[in-house]
């Protein structure tokens, strides 16, 4: 059973230009060492995202909190490829395992046990007027600072695999996803896309933490992590256009997850979505968009 989405790991050839990008897009940092940096946001995860230096660049998987170690020891004997339980050498430590996507290869990764870290300080709620509806007091000022958005976690990723009716019936059998919305395709007569969310009962969950599309090779599309507003994105637009980085698709909304979105390349042409404003849900049975 998997409780949420944790941290990610990126391989870069040139760590010095990726960690730049990163502060610039607004993680912290949590630890530094000579062969790979730590990275939080203001959430309570003990780090979001790991950048390793490597000769390659790749995508080095998503990590998953799972419900008890019980589900750690299952998943080490029973899941593609999968290693022994062994401590993570991580902010937080824990116990850690990883499998092999049984379609494509990438790696996969489950955890249990990392320490929490206290939350951050949030920003303010702002209250906004309406032509014709007025929320703040008058003559009552907004005033922002130039700068990075704070990244608050991760909330997806997601990526191209080669076959996708075997990737969907892995996923949703083995782990407690669920699709929120799925995307048809009429030509061929089947599903293309998946948006899965992770069913949790009545607990509150994102639209969307894993998603993946078929294609003919497999690649990590993008990862996205949460930021306070919009208003917090826009400047965190403002600020990574400043800095000479690509701007990918944004700012803007999607239709499946609702979310306003923004991509941008990363140095090592990685894609990264800020995002804000995602619906939650807590149903389980939901019909699909279809
Ligand atoms: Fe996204």
């Amino acid at each position: 059973m998997l409780k949420r989405i944790a941290h990610v790991y990126y391989t870069h050839q040139d760590l010095d230009k990726a960690h730049e990008f990163l502060l610039d897009f607004g993680f912290t940092v949590a630890e530094k060492r000579p062969d790979r940096i730590f990275y939080k946001g203001y959430g309570t995860e003990p780090f979001v995202y790991c950048a390793i230096k490597g000769d390659s660049t790749e995508f080095s998987g998503t990590a998953f909190v799972v419900e008890t170690l019980d589900d750690l020891e299952l998943a080490s004997k029973t899941l593609p490829g999968a290693t022994d339980v062994h401590d993570m050498d991580a902010p937080g430590g824990g116990k850690r395992v990883t499998f092999r996507d049984p379609v494509d290869g990438f790696p996969f990764h489950l955890v249990h046990g990392q320490t929490a870290v206290p939350h951050g300080q949030d920003q303010p709620e702002l209250e906004y007027n309406y032509p014709l509806r007025k929320n703040r007091a008058v003559n009552k000022t907004q005033r922002f600072q130039h700068g990075p958005a704070p990244v608050h976690k991760l909330g997806h990723f997601g990526c191209c695999v080669t076959d996708f009716a075997e990737a969907y019936a892995f996923y949703t059998a083995r782990f407690n996803f669920k699709a929120s919305d799925l995307v048809y395709d009429g030509a061929s007569g089947r599903d293309i896309t998946a948006f899965l969310h992770l069913d949790r009962g009545k607990e509150q969950v994102d639209h969307h933490c894993f998603f993946f599309f078929e294609g003919p090779k497999y690649h990590v599309h993008h990862s996205s992590y949460e930021v306070h507003d919009f208003d917090t994105q826009g400047l965190g637009h403002q600020w990574l256009r400043d800095k000479g980085y690509e701007s990918v698709w944004g700012l803007g909304r999607h239709v499946l997850g609702s979310q306003i979105f923004d991509y941008w390349w990363d140095p090592s042409r990685f894609m990264m979505e800020h995002y804000s404003r995602r619906p939650h849900r807590s149903f389980t049975n939901r019909s699909t968009g279809r």
